[in-house]
């Protein structure tokens, strides 16, 4: 519902973690409706992949865990997109387990991808969507925030945390 409205202005659209799953297939909707589209991605493979598939498109390779990454992402897509009008981030990492296996290594690694990466793209990008005093930032979140399933208990966490920072 979101990508249809959106869908219909034409103005440039970011896509974080979009080489694959849910983004990709935002990504190529919005290319569809004839938007200027970068896509994002720690994944250098899948980005290839997609760029064979959609020349138009501009690629690149970013890890959100970090703030550096992210913050050259930000600014050469905005350079090279003309602009950034929309974000989405769907950049994630889930991994099912009961809560004792859950180490110190996957609960941090899981914050830094679905928190912290979701926080420095909206800080790094968020400066160009107000200068232009128009857009959107879209994040997609999950239920199993709120109800706990499906996943384990850093991935509830991480999404009940962009929850409250959206
Ligand atoms: N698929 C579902 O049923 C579902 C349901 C609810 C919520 N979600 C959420 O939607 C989002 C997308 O899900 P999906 O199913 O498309 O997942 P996916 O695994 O297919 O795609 C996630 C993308 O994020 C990228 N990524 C992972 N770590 C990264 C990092 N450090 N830096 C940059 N990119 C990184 C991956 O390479 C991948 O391309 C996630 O946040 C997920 O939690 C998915």
């Amino acid at each position: 519902m979101g990508v249809r409205v959106l869908a219909n202005d034409q103005k440039p659209v970011l896509i974080v973690g979009g080489a694959q799953g849910i983004g990709k297939e935002i990504a190529e909707r919005f290319l569809k409706e004839g938007h200027r589209v970068a896509v994002s991605d720690i994944d250098e493979q899948g980005l290839s992949l997609l760029k064979k598939q959609h020349s138009e498109l501009l690629t690149f390779q970013a890890d959100v865990s970090s703030w550096e990454s992210v913050q050259q992402m930000i600014s050469a897509a905005e350079r090279e997109l003309g602009g950034i009008a929309h974000l989405v981030y769907s950049a994630g990492m889930t991994k099912s387990l009961p809560f004792l296996e859950v180490d110190f290594s996957l609960w941090k690694k899981t914050l830094a991808v679905n928190l912290y990466g979701l926080y420095y793209c909206i800080k790094a990008s968020a400066p160009y969507i107000c200068e232009r005093q128009e857009g959107s930032i879209v994040v997609i979140g999950s239920g199993s925030a709120i109800t706990g399933s499906g996943g384990g208990i850093q991935y509830y966490a991480s999404k009940a945390g962009a929850f409250g920072l959206m």
